[in-house]
């Protein structure tokens, strides 16, 4: 290959990676309410402000290198004479420094007043959830209902929700650039707050946005939005109290979550403990109903679930879960007793 395509193949596989993400449910393109629309125009701004910028610098840059070559000053010693490099001098501070500075000043006058109209949402919000980051997953928590689920968010749509975030170890950052106004920060001993709201029924992915360890980039979440029928019914589900299983099959599979020792790090009965802090582990409840595990790691199937079980680190290496040796028959009880729960 001649090396002079290089550049060329660079800028290709650039764009082409730039492209591949404008899109999908994680997009900061094709928001879903006025606010997060607001901050897709600053982005749109940002973009094509920048782009035009660099397409000026750099072509500046080679006409000047064009310009002096040809002149033949390729040589400190060939410089101009003293009035020609002061008028030089000028223009690079103008253009160098002034115009950075317009673009800048105006750039962040827009930015601040972006900030100020989407902090607060267009109406009282009709819910509030509150959202514990943990290494790496998201404990999820209804506090006017009492309970509490992981890594999956529902809400009714159109409505504005509030979102209290803190965390229980490091600092998380909570960003679902669909459906809310911006980011927040996840920090331990304090709550932030903020909204979101869902114009469409749909499922909106979350990303952390703080380097919190290992697992900082697999640790997503997914929102779902949908009709405020279908949100009651799902709380209502959530609402029913934990019964013992009369199954055989069942009680065996009981048997083995508490000899194998997943209490101590799961509860499974969707109930808010602790206000603050919550448990080392997701909560199992509505596990089979939920679509993924290991915040968005893996697909939610009975297979995945036992090989999670088995060797979770395969899914997400530096996840807290050990893996778990268990025969064939203990593994298959536990996860028909996992699959019962929250029916
Ligand atoms: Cu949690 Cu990054």
């Amino acid at each position: 290959m001649r090396l002079a395509r290089l550049p060329a193949l660079a800028g290709f596989a650039a764009v082409a990676a730039l492209l591949a993400g404008c899109g999908g449910p994680q997009s900061i393109i094709g928001t879903m309410n006025p606010a997060a629309r607001e901050i897709e125009g600053l982005w749109w701004i940002a973009f094509t402000s920048t782009g035009v910028l660099s397409v000026l610098v750099f072509g500046g840059l080679f006409w000047g290198v064009r310009r002096s070559l040809r002149a033949g000053r390729t040589h400190p010693a060939d410089d101009p004479d003293p009035a020609t490099r002061a008028r030089e001098d000028r223009w690079i501070l103008i253009l160098g420094a002034g115009l950075p500075g317009v673009f800048l000043t105006g750039f962040l006058i827009v930015a601040v007043g972006t900030g100020f109209s989407v902090a607060e949402p267009p109406s009282e919000p009709t819910l509030t959830v509150e959202v514990i980051g943990h290494k790496f997953w998201w404990e999820v928590i209804y506090p006017e209902h009492g309970i509490v689920t992981a890594n999956e968010l529902h809400i009714p749509v159109g409505e504005p929700i509030e979102v209290r975030v803190t965390s229980a170890d490091v600092i998380h950052s909570f960003w679902v650039p669909k459906i809310s106004p911006g980011k927040i920060d996840m920090v331990p001993g304090r709550t932030n707050v903020i909204w979101m709201s869902a114009d469409e029924p749909g499922a909106y992915r979350g990303q952390c946005t703080e380097f919190c360890g290992v697992q900082h980039a697999l640790m997503s979440m997914l929102v779902v939005a949908e009709e405020p029928d279908d949100f009651e019914a799902w709380l209502a589900r959530r609402g029913r109290p934990l019964a013992l299983p009369d199954e055989p099959e069942l009680l065996r599979g009981l048997e083995v979550f508490t000899d194998a020792g997943c209490a101590a790090c799961h509860t499974m009965d969707g109930r808010v403990r602790t206000a603050v802090t919550g448990s080392p582990g997701p909560d199992l409840f509505d596990l089979r109903s939920r679509r993924t595990l290991g915040a968005l790691a893996a697909e939610n199937t009975r297979e995945n679930l036992e090989a999670w079980i088995v060797d979770p680190h395969r899914f997400k290496p530096g996840v807290r879960m050990p893996a778990h040796r268990l025969g064939e028959d203990d593994l298959a009880a536990l996860v028909t007793y996992l699959e019962s729960l929250g029916r």
